[in-house]
């Protein structure tokens, strides 16, 4: 395995950090599908991403609430001293204070169901499905699930997955991802995506194969991209607001989520939702 430097550029910002695997360039194909994709009807198709209203009247404070008992149930179970009246998720990281610690509490959440959440999951399918002009479904049929997932990154720290596509895993081909701020998400640690990258045909993308990268000691199911024929991956964080989410074809390259506020974890949820 080789080890190169990724080099991105976040909002103009250079970064770079580490990452093992195996690199190649891609066949003269492009993956995403220009006559039939859950994008077809936008007029942001070729940007590929579009932040949109989410959540109405309380919709937002009791799904917080509910993510926010799921960690602390996950602190509580690993047996990390902290006080629960006074916790608050854009502190996490003082209570969870190791990488160690962080990776026991990550376990107990990725396991996470429709049911621990209070949100009705199909509500949110129905409405962006209104948007798109598709009907979405909350069921992923290859993994027999739904998909929800707490990402939790602390500031200071590697807890980024590399710039990657989730289409290049079969189940996520033909899906709308969902990014929703929940804490800490602001122009220094929001989501960053590179626009119009899923209109970029695969001999111009040099990547690993999927399980194929490692940063900092975590392999990631995605492949991560490490640079286009043009150079160095440059990303834009199009920072929705509470309430708001960032809705993206699993073509656009996105990822690398480094969190730069001084002092405070950054929270979020992402869903997907395949067309039915
Ligand atoms: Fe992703």
């Amino acid at each position: 395995m080789n080890t190169k430097t990724c080099h991105i550029y976040i909002d103009n910002k250079p970064y770079e950090f580490n990452v093992k695997g195996e690199f190649f360039w891609g066949k003269e194909e492009l993956l995403y599908n220009k006559t039939n994709s859950v994008l077809s009807k936008m007029p942001w198709e070729n940007q590929g991403f579009k932040v949109v209203t989410a959540f109405i009247n309380d919709e937002f404070e009791r799904l917080k609430k509910s993510l926010t008992q799921n960690i602390v149930d996950a602190i509580k179970a690993n047996n990390i001293a902290f006080k629960e009246s006074e916790f608050t998720l854009d502190k996490y990281h003082e209570v969870v204070n190791t990488d160690h610690l962080h990776n026991q509490v990550i376990n107990l959440t990725r396991n996470l169901e429709n049911k621990d959440f209070d949100f009705n999951i199909d509500t949110l399918a129905q409405r962006f499905g209104d948007i798109l002009g598709y009907r979405l479904t909350s069921w992923v049929e290859e993994l027999q699930k739904s998909h929800i997932q707490i990402r939790i990154s602390r500031p200071n720290s590697l807890d980024i997955n590399p710039p990657h596509r989730d289409g290049y895993l079969s189940y996520w081909e033909d899906i709308i991802n969902v990014w929703i701020p929940i804490e800490g998400c602001n122009e220094n640690s929001s989501l960053p995506v590179c626009s119009g990258s899923h209109l970029i045909p695969e001999n111009d993308i040099l990547r690993t194969e999927s399980k194929g990268a490692e940063i900092n000691g975590n392999i990631y199911y995605v492949p991560c991209i490490l640079e286009t024929k043009s150079g160095s991956i440059k990303m834009i964080r199009p920072n929705p607001k509470q309430g708001e989410a960032l809705i993206f074809t699993p073509f656009l390259i996105h990822g690398a989520a480094v969190n730069n506020n001084k002092d405070i974890t950054r929270v979020s949820l992402e869903l997907r939702f395949p067309r039915v």
